[in-house]
């Protein structure tokens, strides 16, 4: 359904207590759990692959929605599959085979998603739409958080969401969200927030209450 979701990054949270975090966020109001892999290749980061992906999952009650920014991906559908993530996004820019890609995706049993680097036009993912589950607009450059919202890439999301007509797409959007800027993505068609500053500042496992009072402010 279409009705608004808020998907913090755990790129965000204390990363020796990813379970304890989740259960936290989760336990505040989270919808969706959003999990940013990184290889240091195609994005200057590197965060954690799919053994962590498994061990994190069954802290996960909601859906784990996980974020490949990694070339190439193929090698590794499979195994994030079988970790248990319900949504596995590559991006459009991580191969020249991304249709292949996201077939393996609905193959291996698993929602399929399609991002974009804000400089990255709408048109690259025209012929993909009946491939694809969701599809992530990075509102930053991808790697790092904390980062501030890219503004020229609202018009993207409008652009999308019509091309996607009636098509059960959800638009994702990833990077910069913030209670100024979520008005901003949502009047223009988006629908699923991932957010991880503005998510996890202020609060902690031990004191999670600010976490509510963040996702709520989204
Ligand atoms: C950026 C990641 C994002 C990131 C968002 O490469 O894909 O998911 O965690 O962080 P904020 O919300 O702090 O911009
Ligand atoms: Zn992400």
């Amino acid at each position: 359904d279409r009705s608004l979701k808020i998907a913090p990054s755990i790129l965000s949270a204390d990363f020796a207590n990813f379970g304890q975090e989740i259960q936290a966020v989760e336990a505040q109001g989270a919808d969706w759990i959003h999990v940013d892999v990184m290889d240091g290749h195609f994005v200057p980061n590197i965060t954690f692959g799919p053994d962590t992906c498994k061990a994190i999952r069954p802290h996960i009650k909601t859906v784990m929605d996980v974020h490949l920014m990694i070339a190439p991906a193929d090698p590794y559908i499979e195994a994030f599959a079988a970790s248990g993530a319900d949504y596995i996004t590559v991006h459009v820019e991580a191969g020249a085979h991304t249709h292949r890609t996201l077939q393996a995706i609905r193959g291996a049993g698993a929602k399929a998603g399609i991002a974009l680097n804000p400089g990255t036009p709408a048109s690259a993912v025209a012929s993909l739409l009946d491939m694809v589950d969701l599809i992530c607009v990075m509102t930053v450059n991808p790697g790092f958080g904390g980062q501030k919202f890219i503004h020229s890439c609202v018009e993207k999301v409008a652009e999308l969401r019509s091309m996607i007509g009636d098509r059960p797409i959800h638009i994702e959007i990833d990077g910069g969200v913030t209670p100024e800027t979520a008005p901003l993505v949502r009047a223009a068609g988006a629908d699923v927030l991932v957010a991880g500053s503005a998510v996890f500042k202020g609060g902690s496992v031990a004191d999670p209450a600010p976490y509510g009072e963040n996702i709520r402010a989204i």
